[in-house]
């Protein structure tokens, strides 16, 4: 099964796809996730994608399709996949549609997590996650058991990132209204996209997952 996870900024893309990750033995490509590495290795992607994403813009849509093939040129073609974070352009949908049909997969479910935006600032704001295995945590909605100390891995040293401020995620909000929510008719075309409550808890939109991809 292959499935794209679509919504603003904190909507709980990754929440969701982490959990999907542990439940169904899916993988998880987050194409944040990869530039956050690349930029941290300090590779060439990671070079020209830093300044954007500091800035809450969008990096170029080659770059982004380029780590996403490449990404899935190392899965076995039997894994089911959760793309997290792309497409989030009109090309790139297009793009993601050639990688698939190249690669033999088809898409089978678009889950657009639908979100009060007022809300999407507090989540980011107060997010964090393990240094050492990445938990995700959050100040208000998902502490540690043991102030100051990982549930998963014990580690002691947590961090956030740089384009979790209030004026980054403005930006990036905008950049989804402006450019990827556009191509949710694309999906709904195809009859793909299914809707859930994001502000509902997370076990609750868990279960509206589960329920629309079936077992
Ligand atoms: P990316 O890493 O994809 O960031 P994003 O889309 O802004 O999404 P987030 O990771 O911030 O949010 P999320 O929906 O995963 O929320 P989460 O589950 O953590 O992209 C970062 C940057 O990389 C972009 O700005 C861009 O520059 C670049 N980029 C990436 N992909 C690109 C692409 N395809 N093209 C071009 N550029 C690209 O949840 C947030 C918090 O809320 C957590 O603390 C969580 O605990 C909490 N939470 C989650 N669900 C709930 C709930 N139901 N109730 C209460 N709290 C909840």
């Amino acid at each position: 099964m292959n499935i794209i996870l679509l919504g603003p900024p904190g909507a709980g893309k990754g929440t969701q796809a982490s959990k999907l990750v542990s439940d169904r033995g899916m993988v998880q490509l987050s194409t944040g996730d990869m530039l956050r590495a690349a930029v941290k290795a300090g590779s060439p992607v990671g070079l020209k994608a830093k300044a954007v994403m500091d800035a809450g813009e969008l990096v170029s849509d080659d770059i982004v399709s380029g780590i996403i093939g490449e990404a899935l040129d190392a899965l076995p073609i039997d894994t089911g996949v959760i793309f997290d974070g792309y497409p989030r352009t009109e090309a790139q949908a297009l793009s993601l549609d050639g990688l698939l049909a190249d690669r033999h997969r088809k898409l089978d479910h678009v889950i657009e997590l639908e979100v009060d935006e007022d809300a999407l600032v507090e989540r980011i704001t107060g997010r964090f996650t393990c240094a050492k295995c990445g938990a995700g945590y959050h100040d208000t909605f998902l502490t540690p058991k043991v102030d100051g100390v990982c549930d998963s891995c014990g580690s002691t040293e947590f961090k956030r990132r740089p384009d979790d401020n209030e004026e980054t995620v403005r930006t990036r909000m905008a950049e989804y209204r402006g450019k990827t929510a556009p191509i949710l008719p694309i999906y709904e075309a195809r009859g793909l996209v299914s809707r859930v409550d994001g502000m509902a808890s997370m076990e609750a939109v868990s279960a509206a997952i589960n329920a629309i991809l079936g077992t």
